[in-house]
């Protein structure tokens, strides 16, 4: 069965391309390369000994999307998760997040409409709770007014869906809302390329480790929480790809129980920024430079899962901690600065 994964480049997609290929699909990769390499396709196929179609295209382009549709019409579902990312670009350039995020969905559901099987899966996020009011965080927690146009074009895209659904009972679609993905595959094949400073921190932990920046700052240790840092559900990025496949395994089997679900991934465990820093310390065997710092806005104080529907309703559960995720992390780093 042919699967299209856009935005199969990134550290997400990449991974779950891989997974998807273990699970014997054909992939089908649409990819911009603005955010990511053609050395992560190299990495999938050293991982799965089998090189997926990719097809460079930019999905604001929408000819271009009717005329790749065109020649794909055998695709059986859609796992979409080309967009932009960083959450302080967008409120510096809202328009690009609008346009690159909301129009190429767009395009993309007008498409996945004229298909024989409607099967799309949606890359979302906890960021649509902004600060939930109860943790840990269900699906049913009210949607906050976004923090950022990247949030805000996870809440839109979710809406844009959700509608669609409502008028196409053909359209089965399913929202993923991911708390902190961090890691990389085992194999230090593929993992997390960010572009220039990382706004993120793992990726920031282990280029100070690597002695490619020159201290960690811990932004603000005077929240409310038990070491007065920021707490959030770190999932390893292998687990995250294997709920992508098991969702869209759920819609091919027609196992869904309505024909647009959500689901919250996480660990359903919060660590603070100084245990995931303690973490990382024991699996490197490394002390980290770091010093406190002043807060950042517009972070959370504490976001992490509640996992039940996730476990009893889609069937999946994480299996890796987050010493497993950090030792990943760690080891692709160390791979990418050899070369
Ligand atoms: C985690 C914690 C920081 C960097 C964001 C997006 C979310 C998703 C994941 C895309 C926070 C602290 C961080 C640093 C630090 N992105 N930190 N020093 O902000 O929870 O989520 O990335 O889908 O949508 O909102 O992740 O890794 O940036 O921060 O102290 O140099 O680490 O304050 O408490 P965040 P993060």
């Amino acid at each position: 069965m042919k699967i299209l994964v856009t935005g199969g480049l990134g550290f997400i997609g990449s991974h779950t391309v891989v997974e998807l290929q273990n699970e014997g699909f054909e992939v089908v990769i649409i990819d911009d390369l603005s955010n990511s390499s053609m050395d992560v396709l190299e990495g999938i196929t050293a991982i799965t000994g089998v090189k997926p179609h990719f097809e460079q295209l930019d999905l604001k382009d929408r000819s271009k999307v009717e005329d790749f549709f065109a020649t794909h019409k055998d695709i059986a579902g859609i796992i979409h998760f080309a967009a932009s990312k960083a959450v302080g670009e967008s409120v510096q350039n809202p328009l690009k997040y609008y346009e690159n995020n909301i129009n190429t969905l767009v395009y993309i559901l007008k498409e996945l409409g004229k298909l024989q099987q409607q099967n799309f899966i949606f890359s979302s996020s906890c960021t649509v709770y902004g600060q939930a009011d109860e943790l840990p965080i269900t699906e049913n927690a009210p949607v906050k007014p976004a923090e950022s146009p990247y949030g805000n074009t996870k809440q839109i895209g979710e809406e844009i869906i959700r509608d669609t659904c409502k008028v196409n009972p053909e359209l089965k679609g399913i929202a993923l809302r991911y708390f902190n993905p961090i890691g990389a595959h085992p194999t230090a094949e593929i993992g997390e390329l960010p572009k220039g400073v990382p706004q993120n921190l793992v990726p920031f932990i282990t280029q100070t480790a690597m002695g490619l920046r020159e201290q960690l700052s811990v932004f603000g240790d005077d929240y409310p929480t038990e070491d007065g840092t920021c707490v959030r559900d770190y999932i390893h990025v292998v687990d995250l790809a294997k709920a992508h496949v098991v969702a869209l395994q759920r819609l091919l089997q027609g196992k869904n129980k309505s024909n647009y679900e959500v689901f919250n991934l996480g660990t359903g465990k919060g660590s603070s920024v100084l245990e995931a820093i303690q973490s990382f310390e024991k699996v490197s065997g490394q002390q980290l430079n770091y010093k406190i710092a002043d807060r950042r806005a517009g972070d959370v104080i504490a976001a992490y899962a509640d996992t039940d529907k996730a476990n009893d309703v889609l069937g999946w559960r994480t299996e890796l901690t987050l010493d497993d995720a950090m030792a990943s992390a760690w080891k692709w780093e160390q791979k990418i600065r050899r070369k």
